[in-house]
């Protein structure tokens, strides 16, 4: 029998998203002689059964494009928003599955997919995971696509705020996505030569910014570039974050929508650069990188990096090898059992590599 394999994009979209399903498509319908069939909106599409077809020229020329032609949400199985009532789907999600005759589903996301593909595993569903993000904090493995091509929007960014900081003499915020990791703003950070990094790993005090930029004054630059991560928090943040967090401790631990919300304060970076224009004289700026480090054509790294995890999906469907995220490990690729990555977020160590890399050339990290 032919073997029906589902896919679906789910979370927040990438670039590298359409390489990916064209290289489990392409993999699967030409190598495998399988039949795949795209479900719209990530889980959302599965449970109203909106389906779209990718064996007629669909994947052709999707390589290089940004976004997911599949479209996607955030909503999932359990907790999906029904005629303005939060509702559980799982059952209509199980039943299209069965109805459609899939043989595996896979969802191509980030830490939230992976969490509603291991209940979708539990009720006896055939899943397979690939790790996208931009922020690149999924547990398990080493890298996901999605990443590299953000890294590289970031850092751009930062190379050309450096000249206009130099030229005005000014403090220059720049915003950096990640949600509750700092690697895209590490990373960043360091590639575009930042005079401090703020990630959400390692606490800050404004004032130890405040005096890195004013020793960078006295030094004979009066201009400093400061890269922080969304999801950074100063000492005073964390106040307000531990009285906040008192008020919502009976929200569910993966209600993401709403400990995203909080977790970035709507204005915290921007109330960052008027502190430090009060505490070091000099002017500061702000610029919030937003949803430029999610769009456009993935970065070649991406490309390679889509292409082998959806290539091995559909080797492990070969095998009947299911309920496993495709993990990237070195060069290889890798089998991740569900269970042992979902739930967990993958968070910049404090003493890592980069970061000690970084402080070995002077940047701050406010601390
Ligand atoms: O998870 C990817 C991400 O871009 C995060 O870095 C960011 O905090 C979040 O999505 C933004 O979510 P949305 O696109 O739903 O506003």
């Amino acid at each position: 029998m032919t073997q029906q394999i589902g896919i679906l994009t789910a979370g927040g979209d990438s670039p590298g998203l359409n390489a990916a399903i064209r290289g489990v498509g392409k993999a699967a319908m030409g190598h495998y002689k399988m039949h795949v069939i795209g479900f719209r909106d990530g889980f959302r599409g599965l449970m109203e059964n909106r389906t779209m077809s990718l064996d007629g020229g669909q994947l052709s020329g999707i390589l290089t494009t940004g976004g997911t032609i599949l479209g996607t949400s955030r909503d999932k199985p359990h907790r999906m928003p029904v005629g303005g009532k939060i509702l559980d789907m799982t059952d209509a999600i199980v039943g299209n599955y069965h109805d459609n005759h899939l043989d595996c589903l896979i969802c191509l996301g980030g830490g939230g997919t992976l969490r509603n593909a291991l209940r979708l595993k539990q009720k006896g569903l055939n899943v397979i995971t690939l790790p996208k993000t931009i922020d690149n904090d999924v547990f398990g493995t080493d890298i996901t696509f999605g990443f590299d091509t953000a890294l590289g929007i970031a850092t751009e960014a930062i190379d050309r705020l450096h000249s206009t900081a130099h030229s005005h003499h000014r403090i220059i915020v720049v915003e950096i996505m990640g949600h509750r990791a700092g690697w895209l703003a590490l990373g960043a950070g360091i590639a575009g030569g930042a005079d401090v990094i703020l990630i959400p790993e390692i606490l800050y005090d404004v004032a130890s910014v405040a005096e890195a930029i004013r020793e960078r004054a006295r030094g004979g630059k009066p201009f400093s570039i400061v890269a922080v991560a969304e999801g950074a928090n100063s000492l005073q943040d964390l106040a307000a974050l531990d009285a906040a967090s008192k008020k919502k401790s009976k929200r569910k631990a993966d209600d993401t929508e709403a400990d995203a919300a909080e977790l970035i304060y709507a204005g915290r970076t921007l109330r960052l650069a008027q502190q430090l224009e009060k505490l070091t004289g000099l002017e500061a700026r702000l610029t919030i990188l937003g949803h430029l480090q999610r769009g456009g054509t993935p970065s070649a790294a991406d490309r390679i990096l889509a292409t082998r995890l959806g290539t091995a999906a559909a080797d492990l469907i070969a095998k009947k090898h299911y309920g496993v995220m495709v993990a990237a490990k070195g060069e290889e690729t890798r089998p991740v059992k569900l269970e042992a990555a979902a739930g967990k977020v993958k968070t910049v160590p404090p003493d890592h590599p980069w970061v000690l890399s970084a402080r070995r050339v002077g940047t701050s990290f406010g601390d």
